[in-house]
């Protein structure tokens, strides 16, 4: 399994995945090309390694599928999935948790409801960490594995159209994702309510926005819908931002667009248009497996 990795190069993102700016194409190159491999094979290359996933934010998906990961490599990890049930809840620091779970483990994946939290985690902590979502920051595996579901979805990255619909402002996943796609010659189409519409930061003089999801359905390669933060958004129950993929929009869209979403979904896309073959949602998810299995490897796979 060694000979698939050029372990030899130490890039920064090895020792802390922190934003998807880190990356270049080579990187994600052979990122997805060990996922590939890991998705196939029977190894457990992180025998006797373990992780600790530090959630200070609800997760299914992100936790279980590090926990997965680990364990399938043959590694273990300290699932610190609610730290209300932590010393965090008797007013322990996130420097002094984290320089707790150093002693006892070999990586770190942090989520935390605080843009700030991975480099102070950083700051202070001598093995590697993972970002699992920083407040309205980013979402870093989360975007490399919707990449990746792109890419085996489509068959490439390259020039795709791709339209993201939902609460662009708040979450998370749509601005790493965002970056990820500017290095493959995307077109983006932004569809948000007014208050929910994409940074500024995250948009280009190219990229369209709008916000009727009529007008980008029919010309979309992949149709990416988010559901609104709103843990995020004070006052958040006095606004209605109900918006929602119909059969009627999949009836317009192309036979072979993709139709993604992070999850957890609060009814942008009702249960009607799961048999979809179009529908990758839940595809997505395993991809994502594959690609936490090869950042743990690449991670602490050869230290
Ligand atoms: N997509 C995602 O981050 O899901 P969880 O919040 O369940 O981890």
């Amino acid at each position: 399994m060694d000979s698939c990795l050029n372990s030899a190069i130490d890039t920064p993102w090895r020792r802390a995945v922190i934003s998807v700016d880190q990356f270049s194409r080579g990187d994600i190159d052979e990122i997805f090309e060990l996922a590939d491999r890991l998705a196939t094979g029977r190894t457990t290359p992180l025998g006797g390694k373990m992780i600790a996933n530090v959630f200070y934010e609800p997760s299914t998906r992100t936790s279980s599928s590090f926990y997965s990961a680990m364990t399938r490599l043959g590694g273990s990890a300290i699932p610190i999935n609610e730290v209300n049930y932590s010393s965090v809840t008797k007013g322990e620091s996130l420097e002094d948790t984290i320089r707790t779970l150093e002693c006892y483990c070999d990586l770190i994946v942090l989520r935390h409801f605080e843009n700030d939290a991975t480099e102070r985690a950083m700051a202070v902590s001598s093995i590697p960490i993972i970002n699992a979502g920083n407040g309205t920051g980013e979402h870093p595996t989360q975007a490399l594995l919707d990449l990746y579901t792109i890419k085996k979805e489509r068959g490439g990255l390259d020039g795709l159209t791709v339209s993201m619909m939902g609460d662009l402002k708040f979450g998370r996943t749509v601005h790493s994702l965002t970056k990820l796609l500017r290095m493959y010659d995307s077109r983006m189409r932004f569809v948000a309510p007014a208050a929910l519409a994409m940074p500024s930061e995250y948009v280009w003089p190219a990229d369209a926005q709008f916000t009727d999801l009529d007008d980008v359905i029919a010309d979309s390669d992949v149709l990416y819908v988010t559901r609104v933060q709103t843990e995020r958004i004070p006052g958040a129950e006095d606004f209605d931002f109900s918006y929602a993929v119909t059969p009627e929009h999949m009836a317009r869209a192309r036979d072979d667009m993709v139709l993604m979403h992070p999850l957890p979904r609060v009814g942008e896309i009702p249960p009607e248009l799961d048999a979809d073959p179009r529908a990758a949602y839940f595809r997505q998810m395993k991809y994502g497996l594959h690609v936490r299995m090869a950042l743990l490897y690449a991670m602490i796979g050869n230290v």
